[in-house]
C-alpha cells in the first residue's frame, strides 16, 4: 500500500511537471501566432513604412535604398565576368560566361566559410582575404592576372550600404554578427580595389549590388516579369522595382527606364502587429545591435535555432523533462538553424535525428520519444512564424506596387493598380531557408496563398533563383561593363 501511495506519488509530480511544460508551450505558441487577419496587418504595415522610407531620409525603419540600378539584364549580356559575394556564412566566387539570348554558356562558383575572427577585424584584413580569394580562384580557373587585367568584376556585398552610384557606396551599418569599425562609412568599392591592387590584380568594379538586387537581375534575366526579389538566409532583406518618381526623398530623380531598384533593407522593418514573444526580446537585448533588424531576428537562419535554444532552456528551468539543465542551454548560437530545420524534418520514426542533435549541440541525453515530439513542435512554431512573416512581407511590396489586386475585382476580372487586368507578377528568392528548408518554403508559400487568396494567388509566382546574388551581381557587372557589351574571354 505505501509502494502505491508512493507511486501515486511520482506520477502525480511527473504529470504536473509534463503541464509546466505544456504551459510554456502554449503560451509560446499565442503569442507567436500568425493568423491571416494579422498577417494582413504586417502586409498593411509594411505598405506603409515603404511610402514613409521613400518620403524622406530616416522617415521609416526601412531604408529604401537607391541602388541606381535602373536597367535590369535582359538576357542579351555576354563575355566573361566575376563577381564575389561577402555577406553570410561564406564567402563566394562565380565566374560566368554570358552567350546573349538569355543564356549562360558555363558557370563556376566556390564557396569557402569565411573565418570568424575576420568579421570583427579590420576592413584591411576582411578585403586581403577577398582579393587573395579572388586571385587563387583566377589561378584555379586556369587563367593568370594578365589575362583578367581590366575585366569587369560584379561585387555583391551583403549589407546596408549608401549607395552614390552604381559602382561605389558607404557602409551604413553591419548586420549579421560582422563588427569591423573601421569600416563603418568607408567606401566599400575603394577598399576592394585598394586590396585588389596591393595583391596585384587590375580588375574593376563595375557593380557594387546587395544580394537581394543580385537575385532581382537573375530573375529578370530569365523571365521579365520579375518584379521583386527576397532574400531569406543568414539575414533577409527585399528589393523591387520603383517608379523614379515615387521616391519623393530624391526629387528629380531622373533614370533613362524611369525606374530604379530600391533595396528595402526589410531585416529593420518593425511594426507593433509582429508577433513578439519575451524569447525575442530577451534574444534582441543580447544580440551585438539591440532594437535593431527586428525583422530579421524573427525570420533568418542566423536566429531561428536560437530562439528554439531559448524555448528548450525556458522548459528545462521549469522542468527536469530535459534532465539536469545543461549549461549549454544559456550558451548563444549553440544550437544553428540547419540543425534546428534537421530536427524539424526529422522522419524517423522514433525521432533519431532530434535525439542525436539534442545530444550534440547542447548536452542533452536520453529524452523520450515524447520530449523529442515536444521539440519538433517548438521547431515548428517558430518556423511557421518565420515563414509566414516573410510571405506578408513579400505580399506588402506586392500592395505598395498595386499587383496585390486589392485595387478591386470587376466583372470576374481580377484588377490590379488603376487600371487593367491583375498582371503576372513574378517574384525570385534566393537564400538557404526557402530553397534548402522544405517545411518553411511550403508555409511560406501556403501563406501567401492565404493572404491573397484563391483569385488573386495564381498571378503570383515565386520562384527560386539558386546563387542569384552572386550571378546577378555579375550580369550587371556585364550591363554596366566599360567595355560594352562584348568582352572578349
Ligand atoms: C542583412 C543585410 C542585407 C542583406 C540581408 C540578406 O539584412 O543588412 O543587406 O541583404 O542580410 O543577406
Amino acid at each position: 500500500c505505501a509502494i502505491a501511495a508512493v507511486m501515486v506519488g511520482r506520477r502525480v509530480r511527473s504529470r504536473r511537471r509534463w503541464l509546466r511544460v505544456v504551459r510554456v508551450l502554449d503560451e509560446f505558441e499565442e503569442t507567436a501566432s500568425t493568423p491571416v487577419g494579422r498577417l494582413r496587418q504586417v502586409v498593411d504595415a509594411m505598405a506603409v513604412e515603404m511610402h514613409a522610407g521613400l518620403a524622406s531620409e530616416g522617415g521609416s525603419k526601412l531604408k529604401m535604398l537607391l541602388t541606381f540600378v535602373d536597367n535590369l539584364p535582359d538576357g542579351s549580356e555576354n563575355g566573361t565576368y566575376y563577381a564575389l559575394h561577402i555577406g553570410g556564412t561564406n564567402f563566394r566566387l562565380l565566374r560566368i560566361q554570358l552567350g546573349g539570348q538569355r543564356s549562360i554558356l558555363g558557370h563556376d562558383v566556390e564557396r569557402k566559410p569565411i573565418p570568424q575572427h575576420l568579421m570583427t577585424s579590420t576592413s584591411e584584413e576582411l578585403f586581403d582575404f577577398i582579393a587573395l580569394s579572388l586571385k587563387e580562384f583566377i589561378e584555379r580557373n586556369g587563367n593568370k592576372n594578365n589575362q583578367v587585367r581590366g575585366k569587369d568584376l560584379g561585387f555583391t556585398f551583403s549589407f546596408p550600404v549608401k549607395q552614390t552610384s552604381l559602382s561605389s557606396g558607404t557602409l551604413i551599418k553591419w548586420t549579421k554578427g560582422f563588427a569591423i569599425q573601421d569600416m563603418v562609412e568607408k567606401d566599400v568599392v575603394e577598399c576592394l580595389q585598394k586590396a585588389l591592387s596591393r595583391i596585384g590584380i587590375d580588375m574593376n568594379v563595375a557593380a557594387l549590388v546587395n544580394d537581394s538586387v543580385g537575385t532581382l537581375a537573375l530573375g529578370h534575366f530569365y523571365d521579365k516579369d520579375t518584379v521583386a526579389a527576397v532574400v531569406i538566409g543568414t539575414g533577409t532583406n527585399a528589393c523591387y522595382l520603383e517608379r523614379a518618381d515615387a521616391v519623393i526623398k530624391c526629387q528629380g530623380l531622373l533614370t533613362a527606364s524611369g525606374g530604379m531598384v530600391i533595396n528595402m533593407e526589410w531585416g529593420n522593418f518593425w511594426s507593433s502587429h509582429l508577433p513578439r514573444t519575451s524569447y525575442d526580446i530577451d534574444l534582441d537585448a543580447e544580440s551585438q545591435n539591440p532594437n535593431d533588424q527586428g525583422f530579421e531576428k524573427m525570420i533568418s537562419g542566423m536566429y531561428l535555432g536560437d530562439i528554439v535554444r531559448r524555448v528548450i532552456h525556458k522548459m528545462s528551468l521549469e522542468s527536469d523533462i530535459f534532465g539536469p539543465v545543461s549549461s549549454k542551454l544559456s550558451a548563444r548560437f549553440v544550437l544553428s538553424t540547419p540543425s534546428m530545420a534537421a530536427m524539424h524534418e526529422d522522419d524517423t520514426p522514433n525521432l533519431s535525428e532530434v535525439a542525436k542533435i539534442l545530444e550534440d549541440s547542447l548536452d542533452i541525453y536520453n529524452v523520450p520519444l515524447k520530449v523529442r515530439k515536444l521539440v519538433v513542435k517548438i521547431c515548428d512554431v517558430v518556423t511557421r512564424r518565420a515563414a509566414r512573416l516573410a510571405a506578408a512581407g513579400i505580399v506588402g511590396i506586392l500592395k505598395k506596387i498595386g499587383r496585390d489586386g486589392t485595387a478591386g475585382i470587376t466583372s470576374g476580372r481580377v484588377k490590379s493598380g488603376k487600371s487593367g487586368k491583375m498582371r503576372r507578377t513574378v517574384v525570385a528568392i534566393e537564400g538557404g531557408l526557402y530553397t534548402s528548408y522544405t517545411i518553411f518554403r511550403e508555409y511560406l508559400n501556403e501563406a501567401v496563398g492565404e493572404i491573397l487568396g484563391e483569385e488573386i494567388a495564381p498571378f503570383v509566382i515565386l520562384k527560386v533563383m539558386e546563387d542569384g546574388s552572386g550571378i546577378g551581381s555579375a550580369m550587371l557587372a556585364a550591363s554596366n561593363s566599360s567595355q560594352g557589351q562584348s568582352q572578349s574571354q
